[in-house]
């Protein structure tokens, strides 16, 4: 079993390269992002709670993310393994992570974190935003909470699994296949 945290700040490429190593490895892509787009998109309870810190740029507290990925996760129980994208993105989350997947006899294999410029950062969100259609890429503030909240709070996560040995940066600055190479040399490696 292959079990990826494709790691980064907003814009550094996580669910674009998600996609392509998912197929290439045969994984579940699990992008919390998305798993919340998808329930605001249907005015859920659940999304209608997200949506009042994703409006935002904040975190949507850990009990309800946490619950929404272990539901995703039992879903799939026969899959070879997952790629998870947005996820975890707090010290709680990793510790949960580590809980679930112990109850699951499943372990992390290893994190990889595309290291992207902050300037870069921002151009491309304010790109994305011209056709993503999602509200928080639409507003400068936002995308900017976003980043400072990824300081602050998501950045410890490359720590946890550095001191397991598991984190790995890659150069997120390139062409989408030039990346995914690059990403792919580091999985086999
Ligand atoms: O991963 P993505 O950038 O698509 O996530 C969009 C938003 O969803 C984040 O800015 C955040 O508000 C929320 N989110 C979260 N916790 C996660 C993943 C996403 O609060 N683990
Ligand atoms: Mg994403």
């Amino acid at each position: 079993m292959i079990n990826l945290i494709l790691f980064g700040p907003p814009g550094s490429g996580k669910g674009t390269q998600a996609v392509k190593l998912a197929e290439k490895y045969d994984l579940i892509h699990i992008s919390t992002g998305d798993l919340f787009r998808y329930e605001m998109g249907n005015d859920t309870p659940l999304g209608l709670k997200a949506k009042e810190f994703i409006s935002k740029g904040e975190l949507v507290p850990d009990s309800i993310t946490v619950g929404m990925l272990s539901n995703k996760l039992d879903k799939h129980p026969d899959s070879v393994g997952f790629i998870l994208d947005g996820f975890p993105r707090t010290i709680a989350q990793c510790e949960a992570l580590d809980e679930i997947f112990s109850e699951k006899e499943m372990a992390i294999s290893k994190l990889i974190a595309l290291d992207v410029a902050e300037d870069e950062l921002v151009k491309r969100l304010v790109e994305r935003g011209k056709t993503s259609g999602r509200a928080d890429d639409s507003d400068s503030n936002i995308i900017k909470n976003r980043i400072k909240v990824y300081h602050a709070e998501t950045s410890p996560v490359y720590n946890y699994y550095d001191e397991m040995k598991l984190s790995h940066t890659v150069d997120g600055i390139g062409s989408i296949e030039d990346i995914f190479g690059r990403l792919c040399a580091t999985i086999d490696s």
